[in-house]
């Protein structure tokens, strides 16, 4: 088979513009293993963004895969709705014991948007159970990107992206987002910017039922890493207003901070976490949104009200997705990760810092195994970060532009010599991009 033309012929790629993808000279992957996605010409890449961020562990990790092969023998699918099944119970027990605090209560959706679509629809029938309908709004951060369902799109409504829906979409309201790659202040930061939040949220708190955002870094709007304290002092002023708290840990939950999750790195608890992407270790697709047994009483029905959660998925805590997860889990624990993960984080971060004397480099940002850096407007911005994503493919590493931001995410499993090889393209790549 001829992949290239029959992908052209029929395959629709998500966020993805056709008439400059139909130019270029894209890779086909055929497999994956460790860190490196090989194509169907053999050519090795390194993966620069963990898969869209899911891939934590790595690819082809044999434990994950034996469980998942085991599982798919035993059980692929039983549903969740009136009953339930060994796998999902155990996976339940043990995401409970990870998570913060007394987030023991675990709901289970398909994939990122859905699980937020989820959280949601609980922190509005939490106040309506509650016989407080008017606390029922949402507000999020400005430039959040919480998934694209409908729901989800009007939480972080980016006009680049939601343009042609905007007179359907149902808009949150917004705090002006921490974006410290254009504050003044970052090296000595007081957070200032956290005036917002406390303006809005106690002008809006007898209607607002929760704010939700992405803990420590907002990931699609540019990789825009923030303080924990920013997420500390959120939690306090939440609860000082009775505003429920939902931490979007999608992206970096499962050690991509450095800690096990975000929540952690603030040392809080929120009302609702949600968890996505490396769940399973991005092995299938699969969500959760983990609260407290204070928040999920308020589901029980009493007489003359029925407060059950009429909200599901098919595969709502699937077999095979949880056996996966728990495989996961295991991983975690057994190979040390968030230890292991210090070795890429290191070296990310004297990388980066270095780029940051590069000219044209606006400025570095790095927490953990997320690590950022704006081209200038006058170094080409945009422009340059595409064409280094072109290059860097052509060099065997994987990355994707976020307008002048461009990013490294690599899986927490990346070991010295790999990370060094992914640092000295993205050295190379930066250095012909920039036009200086
Ligand atoms: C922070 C965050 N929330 C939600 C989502 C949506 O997840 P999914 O793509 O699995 O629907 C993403 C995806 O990138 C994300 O980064």
């Amino acid at each position: 088979m001829n992949f290239r033309e029959t992908d052209l012929l029929h395959l629709w790629h998500p966020y993805t513009d056709t008439n400059k993808f139909e130019q270029i000279d894209f890779p086909i992957i055929q497999s994956a293993s460790g860190v490196r996605l090989k194509d169907s010409n053999g050519k090795e890449y390194l993966d620069g963004i963990s898969s869209w961020w899911c891939v934590n562990l790595g690819h082809s990790h044999k434990h994950v895969v034996n469980s998942i092969v085991q599982q798919s023998v035993s059980l692929q699918h039983s549903i969740t709705g009136g009953m339930s099944h060994t796998a999902v119970i155990e996976l339940s027990e043990k995401l409970s014991q990870v998570t913060p605090g007394d987030l023991n209560r675990v709901y289970y959706a398909s994939d990122g948007a859905s699980g937020i679509e989820a959280a949601l629809r609980m922190v509005i029938q939490y106040w309506w159970n509650l016989g407080q309908s008017e606390k029922k709004n949402i507000i999020s951060l400005s430039g959040a990107y919480h998934g694209d369902t409908m729901g989800t799109v009007g939480l972080g409504f980016l006009p680049k992206f939601h343009k042609p829906i905007e007179h359907v979409v149902n808009r949150s309201l917004q705090i002006p987002a921490p974006i410290c790659f254009h504050c003044a202040d970052s090296e000595n930061c007081t957070l200032q910017c956290f005036k917002d939040a406390e303006q809005i949220l106690t002008k809006h708190s007898k209607t607002t039922a929760a704010v939700i955002i992405e803990p420590v870094c907002q990931g699609a709007a540019g990789i825009r890493i923030y303080p924990p304290e920013y997420v500390t002092k959120l939690r306090k002023l939440c609860t000082e207003l009775d505003i429920l708290l939902i931490l979007d840990e999608i992206a970096v939950g499962f050690g991509r901070t450095g800690k096990m999750f975000a929540s952690d790195l603030a040392e809080i608890q929120p009302d609702l976490m949600v968890v996505g992407k490396s769940l399973t270790a991005g092995y299938l697709p699969m969500s959760a949104v983990i609260t407290t047994e204070e928040f999920f009483d308020s589901f029980r029905s009493i007489p003359g009200q029925d407060r059950t959660f009429y909200h599901g998925h098919t595969f709502s805590g699937n077999p095979i997705a949880a056996a996966a997860a728990i495989a996961a889990l295991e991983v975690f624990e057994k190979e040390n990760i968030i230890e292991q993960s210090k070795i890429p984080a290191n070296l990310l971060k004297s990388g980066f810092e270095a780029f940051s004397e590069k000219p044209g480099v606006h400025k570095t940002k790095t927490l953990g195994c997320m690590s950022s850096l704006e081209i200038s407007e006058q170094a080409g911005g945009a422009k340059a970060t595409e064409k280094m994503a072109i290059l860097a493919l052509k060099e065997g590493l994987i990355i994707r532009p976020l307008g002048p931001i461009v990013y490294l995410w690599p899986p927490l499993v990346t070991n010295k010599s790999e990370m060094k090889e992914m640092l000295s393209i993205f050295d190379y790549c930066l250095d012909c991009c920039i036009s200086v």
